[in-house]
């Protein structure tokens, strides 16, 4: 009896997973950033709003540097006694992927020596199931596709971090610039080679609209911090996939800037694709150095996170950076059909 009624205690806290999702969806929330030592006041008032679904776009807690997994584990510890983290990662129904915060603390890749162990406490802290693919892969990239035929959401979150090769620092870095430069190297990757190939056969699925998470920006220019601009080569290869296979629908989803933004870019592409960047609930960069770039007018410095509103009547949708009360920021309406070819 007694140890029924602890199962049945675990099995009270256990997270929603995304499949608990009710479909089709009209409110996604996503976020990036969240330290667990800073005054959560936003993710209390998360916690307390109604999303379909919610994504953490990585940089979920802040391991002190250098990596240590004890440090990590403390950092998962903090924000599991959190109460309003952990209301909102009860009540959401959510997916969630790193950034380096949560990796290695230090801009890293495939070459992070710690990265199973890394894996391991995201994989606890997450409580992602034993038949999760994510438990048996390499990396955690997964995908999913919410709603009926006519108002499916396909979320795609990528893994930037375990098989990302090397990137190029400059030997000249100036206060506010992050130092990388492109490394025109064709046998770098950002993504390792089975990531890429899951990719193209879900981006095959059918899908109305399809968020691409990622946790570094993928079309931001401006910067020299982390970025797919850091290996050209391998974002031309991610926007030629979006046209090869004919995939509808793409919104770009990113974090890691601690400030909110909206990106554009149309050259040698089907349609234009859109990055809402969103980062920055417990702190944020106020002065942001970043050039304009293919920014779509200023940058949001405060706390934010963003919003995407499904209009399936009006086959639209609205991106949105939001501040810590909720209010719209910066925000950009797209139409279904400017989302294909
Ligand atoms: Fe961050």
């Amino acid at each position: 009896m007694q140890r029924r009624g602890v199962l049945a205690l675990g099995a009270a806290a256990a997270l929603p997973l995304a499949h608990a999702a009710a479909g089709p969806l009209r409110r996604i929330g996503f976020v990036s950033c969240i330290h667990q030592e800073r005054p959560q006041a936003l993710v209390d008032f998360l916690a307390e709003q109604a999303f379909d679904l919610f994504l953490f776009g990585g940089d979920n807690v802040y391991a002190p540097r250098p990596y240590g997994r004890d440090k990590l584990r403390a950092a998962y510890d903090k924000a599991a006694a959190a109460p309003g983290y952990t209301r909102l990662r009860r009540k959401q129904p959510h997916m969630a992927v790193w950034d380096d915060n949560d990796y290695d603390s230090a801009d890293g890749g495939a070459s992070f020596a710690f990265r199973q162990e890394a894996r391991e406490e995201f994989l606890a802290f997450w409580q992602v199931q034993s038949q999760d693919p994510r438990r048996s892969q390499e990396g955690l990239y997964h995908a999913q596709t919410f709603g009926p035929p006519g108002q499916r959401v396909q979320v795609i979150v990528l893994d930037t971090r375990s098989f990302r090769s090397r990137i190029l620092r400059d030997t000249v870095r100036l206060p506010g610039d992050g130092g990388y430069t492109p490394d025109p190297d064709p046998a770098k990757t950002m993504l390792g080679a089975a990531q890429w190939q899951w990719l193209e056969a879900q981006l095959r699925q059918p899908a109305e609209v399809r968020l691409l998470v990622s946790s570094i920006q993928v079309l931001a220019e401006g910067h020299r911090w982390e970025r797919w601009g850091n290996l050209p080569a391998e974002r031309e290869r991610l926007l030629a996939l979006v046209g090869g296979t004919g995939a509808q629908g793409v919104v770009l989803l990113s974090g890691d800037r601690h400030f909110g933004a909206l990106y554009r870019r149309e050259a040698g592409l089907p349609y234009g694709l859109t990055e809402l960047t969103s980062s920055g609930v417990t702190h944020s960069w106020d002065s942001p150095t970043d050039a304009q770039g293919n920014r779509v007018g200023a940058p949001y410095t405060g706390f934010n996170y963003a919003t995407v509103d499904i209009d399936w009547a009006g086959r639209s949708l609205r991106l949105a950076v939001r501040d810590a009360q909720g209010t719209e920021r910066l925000g950009q309406a797209i139409a279904f059909n400017d989302l294909k070819a």
